[in-house]
């Protein structure tokens, strides 16, 4: 049996060739440091475990969820926008349920675009926004993020032909992997680019609740005429540990939400609907929780930088996100440095190009693991005398 042409134009999913090196290494019994996937380490807050425990004795969850999901988690999503950025969404028209926000970004090319139709993609990005543009068949130019703009798209440096047939964009800020973070005056100017050339735009807030140094990241409906051409991704998997249970949601433009939901009716039945009990009881409660966690990942943040500059790394500090993006020493490049750090001292990281052409020369880590781990790790890198203690490369 013969796999479609559709099938075999897929890309190869990044994170699964990486789970098998990691897993392999586990297998010969390495005691291997994991910093190479984005699965958060914490377990989900009780009280939402809790929810979830009482809203699955009800037999009216066990039937049939509503197809765009039931009306409590899409005014909770409402609401959770009105509280945390006072943005006003109308929970019938500008909010649509997704099983994980994956879903939403690989849908949003097939809901919006015709095949051949282009998008503009970051780059460094999620590699996963690469499967919405192969199973749509449509095209894609990028927007190079490098240090020295503060890992933002340059908007003025694109070609008039870049920005002319573009339809759709996306951006990710707090940025995964580049641990960039925007501001609202970046989002503005992102809203005037947007307009002028004709794109929508889909903010992914994956790590919306992971700023750190006192710097709240902000969401881009704050961003003045932001819904008339945009939405926003938000995930419950990162800000409440639930990446396994699969909930998030778009909010914004009307058009793009109903675009969204058009798409889901005829894929899936919305999600379990314990789970969008649980999911509001996330977005209602006291948010303690999520500053616990966004503290723990500051602290883990630290202890990683303190210990490379320790050992003569010159990283910089992530601002956001858990994840830190380093470069690689002089003479290596991402991937052959990615290996060295898995075959030499049981490190797993994600090589930077991966993410994209402009993600050679750095690999991503992340801060998913105990301190302790990060010191090990740390001590296990200086051992391999590839840097010298407080000397610069
Ligand atoms: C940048 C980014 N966007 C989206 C997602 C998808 O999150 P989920 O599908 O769990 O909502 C991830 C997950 O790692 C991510 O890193």
């Amino acid at each position: 049996m013969e796999f479609s042409k559709k099938l075999q134009q897929l890309p190869p999913q990044f994170f699964a060739a990486l789970v098998n090196k990691v897993n392999q290494a586990l297998a010969e019994g390495r005691d291997v440091i994991n910093l190479g996937q984005g699965n958060p380490d914490q377990p989900t807050p009780d009280h939402i475990i809790e929810a979830l425990q009482l809203a699955v004795t009800n037999p009216g969850t066990h039937k049939y969820s509503p197809f765009r999901g039931i009306a409590e988690l899409r005014q909770a999503a409402a609401d959770f926008y009105k509280r945390e950025y006072d943005v006003d969404i109308d929970q019938n028209t500008e909010v649509a349920i997704l099983g994980g926000t994956k879903i939403g970004l690989v849908e949003l090319p097939l809901a919006l675009l015709n095949a051949d139709d282009y998008m503009l993609l970051p780059d460094p990005g999620y590699p996963d926004y690469l499967s919405g543009v192969a199973l749509a068949d449509v095209q894609f130019d990028t927007m190079p993020l490098t240090a020295d703009n503060d890992f933002l798209p340059n908007y003025e440096a694109l070609s008039a032909e870049i920005c002319e047939r573009a339809k759709l964009m996306y951006i990710n800020y707090p940025n995964n992997p580049t641990g960039g973070t925007a501001t609202t005056d970046f989002f503005e100017q992102t809203v005037q680019f947007a307009k002028e050339h004709n794109i929508a735009v889909a903010h992914d807030f994956a790590y919306g609740a992971i700023g750190f140094d006192g710097e709240r990241p902000p969401s881009f409906l704050q961003a003045k005429g932001a819904k008339e051409i945009g939405i926003e991704l938000y995930t419950l998997s990162k800000s409440y540990n639930m990446a396994g249970w699969r909930i998030g949601f778009a909010v914004g433009n009307a058009k793009m939400v109903e675009a969204i939901n058009i798409i889901q009716d005829h894929l899936f039945c919305s999600q379990f609907p314990a789970i969008q009990h649980a999911a509001a009881t996330a977005l209602n409660d006291e948010q303690t929780c999520v500053e616990q966690l966004r503290e723990l990942y500051e602290q883990r943040r630290n202890v990683l930088v303190e210990e490379a500059h320790k050992i003569g790394w010159n990283i910089t500090a992530p601002k956001g996100s858990f994840f830190a993006w380093l470069p690689v020493p002089a003479g290596y490049t991402s991937e052959a440095f990615a290996d060295l750090l898995l075959d030499k001292a049981d490190i797993a990281v994600a090589a930077g190009n991966g993410f994209g052409q402009y993600g050679e020369g750095y690999i991503r880590v992340g801060l998913l693991v105990e301190e302790e781990r990060l010191r090990e790790a740390m001590r296990r890198v200086a051992k391999l005398g590839i840097f010298s203690p407080n000397v610069a490369r």
